[in-house]
């Protein structure tokens, strides 16, 4: 079975939830705490085993590029003011392999993906969406990795949302033979459905093994829902020819993309430093006793 080696990353969303902070830089940039949210989602795929990353961006994202190039100038003085640690980390984050493509037109994540077919080939790949940031003890992508080595095919990373979110996703609907806890073969899917038209609760939260497959369905895709080019669409027909499986991740997703996801995953990120964590819990609880 192949080895998962590739990923993709796209990035070339526009960020109109994060306005103005999103005007003219990219929300993949967005720091929680000290770190842009895209180089929390670059570690989980280095930590699942990725050797090559290709970044799809677009208008506006050229401040990716420049954070995953070497800085000259920073690394000489961090050199001068012996700051041997700080160096190693920003030399560490320009060392990844990254390459990067330009989606033109924003047709939607359906066209994205497409782009990167060449940087794929013919081999199954892993995409990781840049607004969903997820915390694990296990990186998502690797427990992914783990269920395509277990069932081949393509594997959709996915997790119960209330009824109220399914309007949000990607839902699986699950052929009703029983896996395996947390594994479920997919019959179908459906883009943001209405509550009426929902298939299942379990919604895809932007972590995806595909087969090379996709690319000839992406390539006769027609605009779905809000008028883009869905990569569910083109999942469908993939899983009409080929298995795939949607897997129950362990962990908790941050929808960075959204004012509150974003602040959640700053809340929990802050509390999980150690050198903030003692300052800002107590300043925390200072926070609800004044507004309690
Ligand atoms: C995209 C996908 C959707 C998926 C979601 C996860 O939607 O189209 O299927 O469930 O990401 O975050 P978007 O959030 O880009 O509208």
């Amino acid at each position: 079975m192949s080895k998962i080696k590739k990923a993709v990353i796209p990035a070339a969303g526009m960020g109109t939830r994060f306005l103005p902070a999103t005007k003219a830089q990219p929300k993949e940039m967005l720091p929680i705490v000290d770190t842009p949210a895209i180089q929390y989602i670059i570690k989980e795929a280095m930590d699942s085993g990725i050797e090559e990353i290709l970044i799809v961006t677009g208008r506006n994202k050229r401040a990716i590029e420049d954070h995953f190039d070497n800085s000259v100038e920073l690394e000489l003085l961090l050199e001068k003011q012996d700051k041997q640690e700080l160096l190693a980390m920003i030399k560490d984050i320009a060392d990844i392999p990254i390459h990067y493509i330009r989606q033109k037109e924003a047709l939607g994540l359906g066209h994205a993906i497409y782009t990167a077919r060449q940087f794929v080939g013919n081999e199954p790949f892993a995409v990781l969406l840049g607004d969903d940031v997820v915390d694990a003890q296990k990186p998502c992508l690797k427990q992914l990795i783990e269920m395509f080595e277990t069932y081949g095919g393509s594997i959709l990373g996915v997790q119960e949302v209330p009824d109220e979110d399914v309007c949000k996703y990607g839902i699986v609907e699950p052929q009703k033979v029983f896996i395996k806890e947390n594994v479920w073969k997919v019959e179908s899917l459906v883009e943001k459905p209405s509550l009426e038209e929902k298939p299942s609760n379990l919604a895809i939260l932007g972590r995806y093994i595909i087969q090379p497959e996709i690319f000839e369905f992406l390539g006769q895709a027609k605009p779905g829902k809000n008028g883009e080019i869905q990569l569910t669409d083109s999942l469908v027909r993939l899983a009409k020819t080929q298995r795939m499986h949607a897997y129950n991740f362990s962990g908790r997703r941050y929808d960075i993309g959204d004012k509150q996801g974003f602040l959640e995953a700053t809340v929990d990120m802050a509390l999980k430093n150690d050198e903030l964590r003692a300052g800002f819990l107590a300043y925390l609880r200072d926070v609800l006793d004044k507004n309690s």
